[in-house]
């Protein structure tokens, strides 16, 4: 605390991210990140981008990327923004989008930026419990409100909601915009860009990190009605003009046109999902659906905050979260290597039988 910050500095909560251990040798499933490295295409291309263009401001617009986001999702590049991580998009989108009299509407277990950005920009909001199943509820968010956003599958949970009940909601919520957050999306969880033409107050974020394996070079985008992106477009240019460099353009557009190598990993990863989750239910851990490349677990007996704090003895991280207390009994653990699962396996048989 300090008399030289602002009001809104004092009452700011910021967001914690998982743990970025110094160490090499352990076995980093904390954190969502893919297990493979991003297309061969993408160092390429970065590799060609490292030239004397370097000393020019990259393109404001990011044009090109816009179009090849645009040409993969079949839209058009005026229904699509893109910022430095789909974190910085969501923080535009809570801005322009979020920001009313009535208060805006998300799970009460969800990505946990959401409140931050919301105690940032001074945004009233509401959380909405999840259903008994950790399920969201469609028609609880049909209620006065400011907006509603929300994860799809859902974060820290892995569940996929289905995409008649999100374009239930956007039928019943026509005076607000509706924000699904895609980031896990392409593990498995049906998208809601198919509605985008549909319905123009659906605004749906993606990110590189995840499918595309490139949470180091910070490219996320949203799609959505030209009038939508028009109001991020006006943020964005109100706070940062050049918010994707060089480099992040350049990979981000092989990446985005690499699209077999794109489809083999997340294949590659929904397989290695699908055995981890048969081998540690056999192990008496009850597993949520997940349509995501993490799943959200908890054991029979055991408690998460120790199990997690066990695994870290035997080199294995995963993140577990203390609150809300419905979520302390589990583990939320990324999909990695079959190898890496099987060095999990091992260390949670060795962790029970103590
Ligand atoms: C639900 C959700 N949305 C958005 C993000 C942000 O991703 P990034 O800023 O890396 O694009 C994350 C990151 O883990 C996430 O879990």
């Amino acid at each position: 605390m300090s008399k030289y910050w602002s009001d809104v500095v004092h009452k700011l909560t910021p967001y914690v991210p998982g743990e970025q251990p110094k160490i090499n040798s352990l076995v980093k499933l904390n954190t969502n990140e893919n297990p493979y490295g991003p297309s061969p295409k993408v160092i390429e291309a970065l590799k060609l981008e490292a030239a004397e263009t370097l000393r020019l401001y990259p393109d404001p617009n990011s044009d090109g990327l816009k179009a090849a986001i645009a040409k993969v999702h079949h839209l058009d590049s005026s229904q699509v923004f893109v910022g430095n991580g789909s974190d910085e998009v969501l923080a535009h989108v809570f801005q322009a989008l979020l920001k009313h009299a009535q208060p805006l509407l998300f799970p009460d277990i969800t990505y946990s930026f959401y409140p931050v950005y919301c105690g940032l920009y001074g945004i009233d909001y509401e959380t909405i419990p999840l259903a008994e199943d950790f399920s969201i509820r469609a028609e609880d968010y049909i209620k006065p409100n400011g907006g509603i956003i929300f994860p799809n599958p859902n974060a820290p949970t892995g569940m996929p909601l289905a995409l008649e009940k999100i374009e239930w909601i956007l039928q019943n919520n026509t005076e607000s915009v509706v924000v699904i957050d895609e980031a896990y999306v392409d593990f498995g969880t049906e998208s809601a860009v198919s509605l985008i033409d549909q319905y123009p107050n659906l605004l749906v974020t993606h990110t590189l990190s995840k499918a595309r394996s490139l949470a180091g070079l910070r490219v996320g985008y949203a799609l959505g009605s030209a009038t939508l992106i028009e109001a991020l477009i006006r943020v964005k240019d109100s706070f940062n003009s050049y918010p994707i460099d060089r480099f992040a353009s350049a990979g981000a557009v092989a990446a985005m046109q690499d699209v077999d190598y794109f489809e083999e990993t997340c294949q590659k990863v929904i397989a290695t999902r699908d055995a981890l989750v048969a081998n540690m239910q056999e192990l008496d851990f009850e597993v949520l659906p997940s349509g995501a490349n993490f799943i959200f677990t908890k054991h029979k007996l055991r408690d998460g905050a120790e199990l997690s704090a066990k695994l870290r003895e035997h080199g294995i991280i995963v993140r577990h979260f203390k609150s809300p207390n419905r979520i302390a009994p589990y583990l939320r653990i990324t999909i990695g290597t079959d190898e890496q699962s099987v060095l999990l396996l091992k260390a949670l048989k060795a962790v029970l039988s103590e």
